[in-house]
């Protein structure tokens, strides 16, 4: 039995305002907290025993996820006082596994939505006898990744994590953030003090020998650490273009939870998603986009690829176009806002405040 470490303490920084009171791994995607899909799927590949490293907003996960029992999994905690980075955390949580010195030992970054096979990473690890199994895929821009190089058996030659220059961009192979480790790597990681995996870990273990192996798979894979990327992969799910067990419901072009309420001739297409007790007014129409619990879209709005903050009102009238409103943030009525606008939490802009066009 394969148990897995969850790396989900990091801030969301490139996230903010969405992660100001939640933190990144919590944020809905596709009617439920985004670990959820990420639970389920390693819960289907056979993971049955999973700890957390939280660190920020720690207090949230526990009181969500409990057990874990519901996903038939049994879920342990372990909160940094102190971050302690992607190596720290997995050396933090080293005496809560299970694992004997030599078996396998999954660990996941948090915001990943990803196809990947886990079942066949798992089954790569042991038959090629790595220290460390590294899930890649190719990217057009490497940049904001972790660059890794194989040699033609998949035998890692390097890790460059985010690349500076253009001489450092030697591949579009990148670090997809789900790994096999053979438990007593783990336990060589330094303890007590902050250690990145991507910085430090890796490129020591490849400068003392030891054997990294590279998995290249090219099936759905998305870092959810941008708003745009986060809204692209909730209507993934809701399309079912990302696979999870998870979705609450039947994936198609839309996703209503239960409670929400919305006017008979407004229009949702491209995977939106509509929360718990949110309310879409007469005429809206809305592409590609989440609206969270309890959020007002109000008549003949129109909202592409955004994400509307819980309880959060947008306006009459108003156009949102990769936009992202905060928790309890007002839009107010015939307000134009676009590519990468960031409404912070409980703003209220007035009506007709900030508009691309001339028009009345
Ligand atoms: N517990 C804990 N403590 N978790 C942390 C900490 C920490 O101090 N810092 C980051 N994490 C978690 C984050 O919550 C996230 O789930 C994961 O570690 C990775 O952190 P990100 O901040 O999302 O890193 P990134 O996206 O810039 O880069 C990483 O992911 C890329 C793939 O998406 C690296 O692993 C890259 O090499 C990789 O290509
Ligand atoms: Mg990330």
């Amino acid at each position: 039995m394969t148990e897995a470490i969850l790396l989900v303490g990091g801030k969301g920084t490139r996230l903010r305002p969405l992660t100001v009171n939640t933190p990144k791994p919590m944020i809905p995607a596709a009617g439920v907290p985004f670990l959820t899909h990420q639970l389920a799927r390693a819960r289907a590949a056979g993971v049955e025993h999973v700890v957390m490293a939280t660190s920020y907003l720690a207090e949230v996960f526990e009181p969500y996820f409990g057990d874990g029992s519901a996903l038939g999994l049994s879920l342990e905690y372990v909160t940094e006082e102190e971050p302690l980075g992607t190596g720290g955390a997995i050396r933090n949580v080293a005496s809560r596994l299970h694992s004997g010195p030599d078996d396998p030992v999954l660990v996941f970054n948090g915001d990943i939505l990803t196809g990947l096979d886990i079942r066949a990473l798992v089954a790569a690890h042991g038959s090629s006898g790595a220290d460390v199994s590294l899930h890649l895929t190719r990217v057009d821009d490497p940049r904001a990744f972790g660059l890794v190089p194989t040699d033609p058996t998949g035998r890692v030659s390097a890790f460059l994590e985010k690349p500076q220059t253009p001489e450092e961009i030697v591949t579009d192979q990148i670090n997809a953030g789900a790994y096999v480790f053979r438990r007593s790597v783990i336990d060589t990681i330094p303890a007590g003090r902050p250690v990145s995996v991507e910085r430090e870990t890796f490129p020591e273990l490849l400068a003392s020998g030891a054997h990294l192996q590279g998995m290249v798979d090219s099936t759905y894979w998305l870092d959810l650490g941008t708003p745009q990327a986060f809204v692209r992969g909730s209507a993934d799910l809701v399309l079912g273009r990302a696979p999870s067990p998870a979705v609450p419901g039947r994936c198609g072009d839309r996703l209503v939870l239960p409670t929400a309420r919305v006017a008979p001739d407004a229009k949702l297409t491209g995977g939106t998603v509509v929360g718990e007790d949110a309310v879409i007014g007469a005429g809206a129409r809305i592409t590609g986009s989440t609206i969270l619990a309890g959020a007002v879209v109000e008549a003949g709005a129109v909202v592409t690829d955004s994400l509307v903050g819980a309880g959060a009102t947008v306006g009459a009238r108003t156009t949102l176009t990769e936009a992202v409103i905060g928790d309890g943030a007002t839009v107010g009525p015939d307000n134009e806002l676009r590519a990468g606008a960031r409404v912070w939490c409980d703003t209220e802009l007035p009506p007709r405040a900030i508009r691309f066009s001339s028009d009345e």
